[in-house]
């Protein structure tokens, strides 16, 4: 299914790995523009935490599963990545996110292929990068004292092999994706840069 010929389509598509600080700029430009966001790494994670098989708990999502309490951790972010490769969840998943994409009103999602595969017809496409030791320097403060912080460089580095190694979907910037490499860049100074490609786009739509 193509998200083309939606009503209203506004569709900011904001790509890249953990921990880059994707959230952080789809959050300000969700407030900023009006717009419904989805961060899809949510499905995913809420997939490997139900357990058992990772294709009937993709197809049976809910709601609910989206609102556990357990999705956030360092053993989530790898059970997700893990089911992502498996090209029937990423099926099970697609049609949610390409409606949630094209809804009315506008849409900002964050994940790992929005500007590649779920919505390439995107108006707005930000590929939000840093380099590992940055991105887990960042998880690791996040966690509780004692985490190794080579335990979360290891983790980091496992995810983006396994994410950018897969057959169905790989993260990757789509060729018009505006690349923004937040290990040089302070975070409100890429969610500044992001306001105003967002900005012009609306302004010349
Ligand atoms: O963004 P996150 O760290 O919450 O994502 C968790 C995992 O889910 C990530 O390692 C790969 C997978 N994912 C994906 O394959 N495609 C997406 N659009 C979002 C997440």
């Amino acid at each position: 299914m193509s998200c083309t010929g939606a009503r209203a389509p506004f569709t900011v598509a904001i790509d890249g790995p953990a921990a880059a600080g994707k959230g952080t700029i789809a959050r300000a430009l969700a407030a900023r523009f009006g717009l419904a966001h989805l961060d899809t790494g949510l499905l995913y994670r809420a997939v490997g935490a139900i357990g058992g098989d990772p294709v009937a708990a993709a197809r049976a999502l809910g709601p609910a599963d989206l609102a556990r309490g357990d999705l956030r951790s360092l053993a989530a972010g790898q059970a997700a990545s893990r089911g992502a490769a498996i090209p029937e969840v990423r099926a099970a998943l697609a049609d949610f996110q390409r409606r949630f994409a094209r809804q009315p009103g506008g849409a900002v999602l964050d994940g790992r292929d929005i500007g590649t595969v779920i919505c390439p017809e995107a108006e707005v496409k930000l590929f939000i990068t840093a380099s590992p030791e940055v991105r887990a320097t960042r998880r690791w403060r996040e966690l509780p004292a004692g985490t190794p912080f080579e335990t979360v460089l290891a983790e980091v580095r496992e995810r983006d092999a396994r994410d950018m190694g897969r057959t169905d979907a790989p993260l990757r910037p789509a060729l018009d994706a505006l690349i923004l490499d937040t290990s040089t860049l302070a975070i409100d100074e890429a969610v500044a840069r992001a306001l105003e490609v967002v900005r012009a786009r609306l302004g010349a739509g």
